[in-house]
């Protein structure tokens, strides 16, 4: 394990956000199925210009980059592992550290193949065993990459596959989680969600254990998973609901967190609890293009819990943060907020290793293509990418060490 080195500055981004075609995964399957979905379709072609996304960074005065590689690509039929898939990812992380960027590698972020699905996804009974399958051949290119994130956001995949069993048990077929509405600005798919259910959040937390192990065995990597930190605020009186709501929404895969390398912290936003649940945001004028509040204090109060209930003992690294907007002025502001938040939080003595902004892209967002997170922007027909002023701005930020 090799934790050691300069602070990571960088972006994040995901194979099915924005690699294009990514034709044997569940994802690609329902993105046909289900009305009102928006299609990745080509997404923004990375899966061919990886090279100029990264430059992005690098040009930028950025030293790391988080990606994924695709379970789907690298085994389409079980069993079978593609020598050229393996290869490809090889090449990106090859070409990253050739661009002086630390590569971040997450090896399932939401997406699975096709098949894997068919056998039931994570309710299936060799779900452990098939993960573990596909990181060992994976571990085959990840020897000397320095951070790997098993699985991302192991609390909603366990949420989204709640759902699938809720809508197996009454229908007989899995929908996608994704909530439709008219109104893109008005999505808001992280309001109306059931809990996820512990005993899959049990066995992502096996697979999570399982390539812990693989990987460790196998690489030199530092290997930790990322939590959907939900920076919840207790309302007077709902405290007996929001100490189960923090328990299974977040602090069930904290703990799964003990004994790691490190622990990804992902947080956009802040939700209140009361009596009834979780609230849903308020409409506001302030509110994100997701729907979500203006939070940028919710990444400080999400490392100091993470730290608090890991008692200090795992390194924090902030494996994405950023806000859906088009203004990217106000993407500057929640940044350089959300950074005061973080630095704060290291100067009471946290140790947090890293920040990578989500996203470096405006990438197609799980069903729309309406928020944008990017540090810069992609045409969507001839695929020329155009920083906006924040990717800049937040090279400016890593020179200095802090804003
Ligand atoms: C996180 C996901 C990421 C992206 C951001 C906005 O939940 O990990 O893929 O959708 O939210």
């Amino acid at each position: 394990m090799s934790t050691a080195g300069s602070f990571l500055w960088g972006a994040a981004s995901a194979p099915h956000q924005i690699e294009g075609n990514n034709v044997n995964s569940d994802f690609w399957a329902n993105e046909g199925r289900v009305p009102g979905m928006e299609r990745s379709g080509d997404a923004l072609d990375s899966y061919h210009r990886y090279e100029q996304d990264m430059r992005l960074l690098a040009d930028a005065g950025l030293n790391a980059y988080r990606f994924g590689i695709e379970w789907a690509r690298i085994e389409p039929v079980p069993g079978l592992v593609s020598r050229a898939e393996l290869a490809h990812y090889r090449r990106m992380i090859d070409t990253a550290v050739r661009l002086g960027l630390t590569p971040v590698v997450t090896v399932q972020h939401f997406t699975a193949p096709r098949w894997f699905a068919e056998e039931g996804g994570w309710l299936g009974e060799r779900a452990v065993e098939r993960y573990a399958a596909y990181v060992d051949a994976a571990a085959q290119i990840l020897e000397d990459v320095p951070w790997v994130v098993t699985i991302n956001e192991p609390n909603m995949l366990a949420m989204m596959v709640t759902m699938q069993k809720r809508t197996l048990e009454s229908q007989g077929e899995w929908q996608s989680p994704t909530v439709d509405t008219d109104d893109d600005r008005t999505v808001d798919t992280r309001a109306k969600l059931p809990a996820p259910d512990p005993g899959i959040g049990a066995v992502l937390a096996a697979a999570h254990h399982t390539a812990r192990d693989i990987l460790h065995e196998r690489t030199d990597a530092a290997v930790g998973w990322s939590v959907a930190n939900r920076a919840f605020a207790c309302r007077p009186g709902a405290e007996d609901v929001f100490a189960r709501l923090q328990h299974v929404w977040e602090d069930l895969y904290l703990e799964a967190a003990r004994g790691d390398d490190f622990i990804g912290v992902q947080a956009y936003s802040s939700q209140w609890v009361g009596p009834d649940g979780i609230e849903p945001h308020p409409p506001h004028p302030d509110n994100t293009l997701v729907g979500s509040a203006y939070r940028p204090d919710s990444l400080g109060m999400a490392i100091r819990h993470t730290w608090g209930v890991l008692e200090g003992t795992v390194p924090v690294v902030v494996t994405e943060n950023g806000i859906a907007t088009a203004d990217d002025a106000r993407r500057i502001r929640y940044t350089d907020a959300a950074l005061r938040g973080l630095f704060a939080a290291v100067d009471d003595g946290i140790d947090v290793r890293g920040y990578l902004h989500w996203s470096l892209l405006d990438n197609y967002e799980w069903g729309h293509w309406g928020p944008t997170f990017g540090l810069a922007s992609a045409d969507r027909e001839t695929f020329v990418r155009t920083p906006k002023p924040s990717l800049a701005w937040l090279g400016d930020v890593a020179r200095r060490g802090r804003p």
